[in-house]
């Protein structure tokens, strides 16, 4: 019977941008910061609790059912086949909530990483995605993985198939930044996912499949007017882009300051672009943030290499 090897364990789970402008659902990419803190404690009560959250404002919430941390952590002790278990959940967000940068995948990913830990790790990290996307389920009623399989493993992720679920792990080159400005405003992801309309032309499918497959040679073979090229979405960006204010001047500004590529981050309202070389990600993400500011909007900018780590165990005791 798999008992608790320790008291409290926390971990720290990363953004992530999904989408990657052409590939909804299929690609994404990890960043160093922001991110969650997930402490999961053994304590002496039967069941699980939500102990406390900050950083949310009071906004999620504390029943466990509608929890994605404590959703997460009862899916992987399910998984484990553990049905005796006594723990509590503290949330720390340092993201914000709605904002496209995977805050719901990266609070699923460390109470995941957390509770597996507390257990004696009797799940290999990537067993633990199908629990991640039920806290994502809960979240915002769909079951991506494009921000939780790149939280939890790190890198540039390609989800090639949900049924089976078959995860790629895309080599990206060093000299790839990304920045992602995140503006004052909220968008929820079940919101953009609801105003995308069900069916595509085979017109546009072309053009977004031949600018995935570009953005995943392009990477491979460090082809950085590849990346740039293929870094178009036809498809989902011009229906998000009008719950975006100021959308079109800040990826213009993006594109003018050296960046390869721009689109929304997620289901936004992030937006994120990516560059050669830090120096170009920075101005950019600068040039970017002041677009916002200038229709009176506040923006905050992330500046990150590709994240190859993903989650990690910051405490056990
Ligand atoms: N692929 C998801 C969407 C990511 O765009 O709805 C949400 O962060």
């Amino acid at each position: 019977m798999h008992k608790p090897q320790f008291t409290r364990v926390t971990a720290f789970a990363p953004a992530t941008v999904a989408n990657v402008a052409c590939a909804f659902d299929v690609l994404g990419f990890a960043l160093h910061q922001p991110g969650d803190f997930v402490t999961i404690e053994a304590v002496e009560k039967a069941g699980i609790f939500v102990k406390d959250i900050s950083g949310d404002g009071g906004k999620l919430p504390r029943e466990v059912e509608k929890n994605t941390a404590a959703i997460a952590a009862r899916e992987v002790l399910r998984l484990a086949g553990i049905n005796d278990y006594s723990i509590e959940v503290t949330i720390k967000k340092e993201m914000p909530l709605g904002s496209g940068l995977g805050s719901s995948a990266a609070s699923a990913v460390a109470a995941a990483l957390a509770v597996n830990h507390l257990y004696g790790s009797p799940l290999k990290r990537a067993d633990l995605l199908p629990a991640i996307l039920e806290g994502e389920r809960i979240a915002c009623g769909a079951a991506h993985a494009d921000n939780g399989a790149p939280s939890l493993l790190g890198g540039f992720i390609l989800i090639r198939s949900y049924q089976p679920l078959d995860i790629v792990q895309i080599k990206t080159p060093n000299e790839l930044f990304a920045a992602v400005v995140h503006p004052d405003i909220e968008i929820r992801t079940e919101d953009a996912r609801r105003i995308l309309k069900r069916d595509i032309s085979m017109k546009n499918a072309i053009i977004q499949w031949g600018n995935t497959a570009g953005l995943i040679a392009g990477l491979l073979q460090i082809d950085y007017g590849l990346i740039g090229r293929s870094l178009q979405d036809v498809i989902v960006e011009p229906e998000r882009a009008l719950l975006i204010p100021g959308f079109d001047a800040v990826k213009k500004a993006a594109l003018s300051h050296g960046a390869l590529g721009c689109s929304i981050s997620g289901s936004g309202p992030s937006i994120f672009c990516l560059a050669q070389g830090e120096s170009t990600a920075q101005h950019a993400g600068a040039a970017m943030a002041a677009q916002f500011h200038a229709i009176g909007i506040g923006a905050q900018v992330f500046v990150s290499a590709i994240n190859e780590t993903g989650a990690t165990i910051t405490e056990v005791q």
